[in-house]
């Protein structure tokens, strides 16, 4: 029981793939907060963790909302008591933006990607940290990144860039408050079976036969990652990144 008396916030925890692993994980093990801008979803997540005994509730909102940001770190410290890891899952090509080459891309549909990928996690980490410098031991943030963060992402140029914001964040984060007992760290996936990602668990594809270990990931293994990365048993490991990949990002031209 790594997280036992850890207060977390999982934001965009009320999904079917990562977030909703990760909240599993978490209501399991500690005590957490499930956002999401699917109240019913958030809802239905607390109420499964609440049947197994555990304390978990609910709260909405959108993270493209600077208020609405605040009011889930808020939120989470009013029914918690307190705030010791936050983890910020939203995150995506969000499936209305065109996937196009960087020559024929919006403004508009960069910013849309920025804002649900890296401008709330700032927010929510800022928040967070506040919170975290007022109250004694600190505290530690999990972002769930992914590969496209340090490989090139085409036709995914803007997702690729605020994954790889979430890395840098975390290291200044890190270098930051390591002395206040706060760490930030990353969890990233590579290809992941997801609802939203639209890839059943057993998906074929020859692209799966690139992946070295010759399937997708499950959202289980990255939650694994983000409950390590959020106890105590990770207190070493500062402004880092966990690649759960199955040795895609290991591959060169002749491998
Ligand atoms: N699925 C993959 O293959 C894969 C691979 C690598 C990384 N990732 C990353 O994992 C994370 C989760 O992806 P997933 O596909 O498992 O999704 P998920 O099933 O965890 O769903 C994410 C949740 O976020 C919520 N959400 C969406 N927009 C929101 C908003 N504006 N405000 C608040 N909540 C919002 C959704 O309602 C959903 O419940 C993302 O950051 C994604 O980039 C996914």
């Amino acid at each position: 029981m790594r997280l036992t008396g850890k207060r977390a916030l999982v934001i965009g925890g009320g999904g079917a793939g990562i977030g909703r692993a990760v909240t599993d994980a978490f209501g399991v093990e500690g005590a957490v907060v499930v956002a999401d801008i699917d109240a019913a979803r958030a809802e239905e997540a607390v109420a499964g963790l609440q049947e197994r005994g555990a304390t978990a509730y609910p709260v909405s909102g959108d993270v493209r909302s600077r208020d609405d940001v605040e009011a889930m770190v808020a939120g989470a410290v009013e029914k918690l008591g307190g705030l010791d890891v936050l983890v910020t899952v939203v995150g995506g090509q969000v499936a209305f933006v065109p996937a196009v080459k960087l020559h024929e891309m919006a403004d508009e549909d960069w910013d849309t990607i920025y804002e649900v990928n890296l401008r709330y996690v700032m927010r929510a980490v800022r928040a967070a940290l506040r919170v975290f410098l007022d109250q004694d031991g600190g505290g530690t943030i999990v972002s769930v990144g992914s590969v496209t963060g340090f490989m090139a992402a085409p036709q995914q140029a803007a997702y690729g860039v605020m994954k790889a914001g979430l890395l840098s964040l975390a290291r200044t984060v890190s270098a930051e408050y390591a002395a206040d007992g706060i760490r930030m760290n990353v969890a990233a996936g590579g290809a992941i079976a997801t609802a939203v990602a639209n890839t059943a668990p057993d998906a074929g594809g020859e692209w799966v036969g690139e992946i070295p270990v010759g399937r997708l990931g499950r959202s289980e293994e990255v939650a694994e990652a983000v409950v390590y990365l959020a106890s105590d048993v990770s207190a070493y490991i500062c402004g880092q990144q966990i690649v759960l990949d199955g040795g895609v990002s290991t591959r060169g031209p002749f491998s």
